[in-house]
């Protein structure tokens, strides 16, 4: 018989590890200032083309590497960082598998020059899809330039999963910022299409790095914090508990050096919050952990981001610990290196005509027995609200109500988020909603890395009623907003809009849709969940869900309303079977 089973060749090997360690340009980014950190460079310029899809160059003034190293780093599990099994519970760099850059050259075309200190000359090498076409020495300064093209131009199918240029850039900033918040001896520059994003310089302590990074607004707001407990370390900054955020990319967790996801310390951070920040919101926290390497398995995830302790308990403990009086401490204001200004693009914000009908609803949503009982749903409710009795507000976030059939529960923000969210739609169909322009302008302020997109999206909430002007380095000046959202905090609304968008924007690619955009304001101006309501205000709501049309889903499809009738409450309590 046939032998059916053979060993893969090494390209094809190479090119399914690059699929676990390359997902996106992102990816390249970051290993490649990996390794240049662990090569212990001290100015590292990181140069992007198009959102990395075309050109990414990371070069760094660390050890280099002498010709023969030069090859052997191609090749798969070539390392210098580690030699032996037992070292892997020793791990002090940044790298040890011996992957990225056999991974990173099956996917695209690379070019590395590099030179030890004392070599007279470098050596230039230039592979394609992983194989080496030509190696050269030539003169070149100490350390690493490695340069990588046309990625994923042999795997179409990785490349069909890429994003728009701003979303893939907005992926590499995001790696960038990550590193260059835990190396402050560092030298970072980055710029996109020959525009310099920024210019860090090294800094002189661990804040200083940190508000050049997430802005001065944030740098305000940052209290030190500092736990020892046995061989665990912790050393952070975390915002005060006036301040937050709608999402959690402000959450930057280190451990020895590398930027980990975790669930425990993340749990322990939103513990150390609990009843010192709203719902739903989160705050900014830095905090680098320091433990013993033979503690920690940093073998787990194949981009290195995710880490296992040896005694999770204890790190938990240690991260809650950090909150118990933080209070104390506020950073002192810095004044951070000036940004140069720069031009943008705008994409203008395409109005695309809707396909769904704002009052109907998907089946999996709708509450009841099915699709064709809507119509009378809708009746049911139209007749049946002014007979409504509101019993009362339940955990602050749904209204309680007794029908003539049974008990109606409405979700207060979604039945809300719905109704602001029509109301915008309308105007916008009518040429604009009604402006309300705000008697005292306020000031919002974004970090220098956010402000790349904040400028492009000013004209589009433009057009949205929103009159919003830069005003100094990284603040807009707020003049005017929708008058849907007045007597609502103007500045909060704004920040969360902007960070929202950039949130989508850097997951999914922002939709450049007027239905996206309008659902983000009127989630921010609708009633929140945990708002105490007076029964007027619960009153009002229904009124205004009656006059908007009935629905029962807020713009995202989740229910705005559900009613359990008498004969479900009878089966429930086993009155009837
Ligand atoms: N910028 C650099 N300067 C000096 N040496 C480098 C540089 N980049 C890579 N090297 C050398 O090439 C080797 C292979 O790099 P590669 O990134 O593939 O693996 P690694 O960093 O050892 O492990 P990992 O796959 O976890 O990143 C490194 O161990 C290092 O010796
Ligand atoms: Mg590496």
């Amino acid at each position: 018989m046939a032998q059916k089973i053979h060993i893969l060749p090494g390209e094809v090997v190479n090119r399914i590890a690059a699929g676990e360690v390359v997902e996106r340009p992102a990816s390249v980014v970051k290993e490649l200032i990996e390794n240049a950190i662990d090569a212990r460079g001290t100015e590292i310029s990181i140069l992007i083309d198009d959102g990395g899809l075309r050109r990414i160059r990371v070069i760094d003034n660390g050890t280099g590497m002498g010709r023969t190293d030069a090859l052997t780093a191609f090749q798969r599990y070539a390392t210098s960082k580690i030699k032996a099994s037992d070292d892997l519970g020793m791990i002090q760099t940044l790298g040890f598998r011996g992957e990225a850059l056999p991974s990173i050259a099956s996917v695209s075309r690379v070019k590395m020059i590099t030179k030890e200190e004392q070599s007279l000359s470098g050596v230039e090498i230039r592979l394609e899809g992983g194989g080496v076409k030509e190696i050269r020495d030539v003169g070149c300064p100490r350390g690493t330039d490695v340069l990588v093209e046309d990625l994923f131009f042999n795997t179409p199918a990785r490349r069909k999963f890429l994003r728009a240029v701003s979303t893939e850039f907005s992926h590499i900033m995001e790696a960038v910022v990550r590193i260059a918040m835990a190396y402050r001896g560092v030298h970072f520059k980055l710029f996109h299409n020959e525009k310099r994003i920024f210019d860090l310089p090294t800094a002189k302590d661990r804040s200083v790095r940190i508000g050049s990074l997430l802005g001065n607004e944030v740098h305000r707001v940052l209290h030190q914090v500092k736990v020892k407990i046995e061989k665990l370390e912790i050393e952070g900054y975390v915002s005060e508990p006036g301040f937050s955020r709608p999402n959690a990319r402000g959450i930057y967790v280190y451990v020895n050096g590398r930027f980990v996801r975790d669930r425990t310390i993340h749990h322990a951070v939103m513990e150390g919050y609990r009843n010192r920040i709203a719902k739903d919101r989160y705050p900014v926290v830095v905090l680098f952990l320091q433990v013993p390497p033979w503690s920690l398995d940093v073998n787990v995830h194949p981009t290195k981001s995710e880490v296992r302790f040896g005694s999770p308990g204890l790190i938990h403990q240690g991260v809650i610990e950090l909150f118990h009086d933080f209070e104390s401490t506020p950073v002192k204001p810095f004044e951070p290196e000036p940004i140069p200004a720069r031009e943008f693009s705008i994409p203008p914000l395409a109005v695309k005509e809707s396909t769904t009908d704002y009052n109907s609803v998907s089946q999996a949503s709708r509450p009841g027995r099915g699709p064709d009982d809507e119509g009378s749903r809708v009746e049911l409710f139209e007749e049946t609200l002014s007979s409504l009795r509101i019993l009362g507000q339940l955990d602050q976030t749904y209204i309680v109500c007794e029908s003539p059939r049974g008990l109606l529960l409405v979700d207060q923000h979604a039945a809300h988020e719905r109704i602001v969210f029509h109301r915008l739609k309308q105007a916008v169909d009518r040429g604009g909603p009604q402006v309300q322009r705000l008697l005292l302008p306020e000031t919002v302020e974004f970090s220098p890395l956010e402000w790349d997109a904040v400028e492009r999206y000013l004209p589009q909430l433009a057009g949205l009623g929103f009159d919003l002007e830069p005003f100094g380095r990284n603040t807009v000046v707020i003049r005017s907003v929708p008058s849907i959202l007045s007597g609502k905090d103007c500045s909060q609304i704004v920040s969360d809009l902007l960070r929202d968008l950039i949130e989508q924007e850097a997951r999914s690619g922002i939709d450049k849709n007027i239905e996206a955009v309008l659902k983000v304001i009127a989630c921010h101006g609708a009633i929140r969940s945990g708002q105490p309501l007076s029964k007027e205000e619960m009153r009002t709501l229904l009124e205004e869900m009656k006059e908007e049309g009935f629905f029962y889903t807020c713009p995202h499809g989740r229910p705005a309303c559900r009613e359990i009738d008498t004969l479900q409450l009878e089966k429930m309590f086993m009155r009837k079977s």
